[in-house]
């Protein structure tokens, strides 16, 4: 029988991959200041799923690593629209690939969390 799904891969990548992030230990911080405003995002729910998996490449407070681009202190706008772009499966850079696995899974509410956050993350 032929059945090869190539597509099939990658949400068992994906699943081990987060199965992985999610085993990690949760930082218990004690931030008062943090905004819960719905429509700008919700700065701590944005630290959080940032630590599950964006700061394995893009390092502490997305203020890069080697390769992996700063991605700390844009515009919400700008960090909004190219999540959605990388969601979409849109190609932007030469690696866009790795950015396009990384945000297929968000939805819109963690795009937008995770844009208030970087704004002005700091390590
Ligand atoms: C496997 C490594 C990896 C992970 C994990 C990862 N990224 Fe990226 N990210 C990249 C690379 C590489 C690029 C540049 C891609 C390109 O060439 O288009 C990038 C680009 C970006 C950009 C665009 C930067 C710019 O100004 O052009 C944003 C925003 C971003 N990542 C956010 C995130 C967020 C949020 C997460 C967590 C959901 C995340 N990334 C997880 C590797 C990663």
């Amino acid at each position: 029988m032929k059945s090869s799904s190539p597509k099939a891969l990658l949400p068992l990548l994906l699943l081990s991959y987060f199965g992985y992030a999610f085993s990690g230990n949760t930082p218990a911080e004690d931030d008062t200041s943090t905004t819960t405003d719905a429509l700008a995002g919700n700065i701590q729910a944005g630290e959080e799923r940032y630590k599950k998996t964006c700061v394995n490449c893009h390092g502490a407070a997305g203020k890069g690593v080697a390769s992996y681009p700063k991605i700390s202190g844009k515009e919400i706008s700008y960090t909004k629209s190219m999540l959605e772009t990388y969601r979409n499966g849109v190609k932007v850079g030469p690696n866009s690939s790795l950015m396009i696995m990384m945000a297929k899974p968000l939805t819109d509410e963690e795009i937008a969390d995770l844009a208030a956050y970087l704004k002005d993350a700091s390590p």
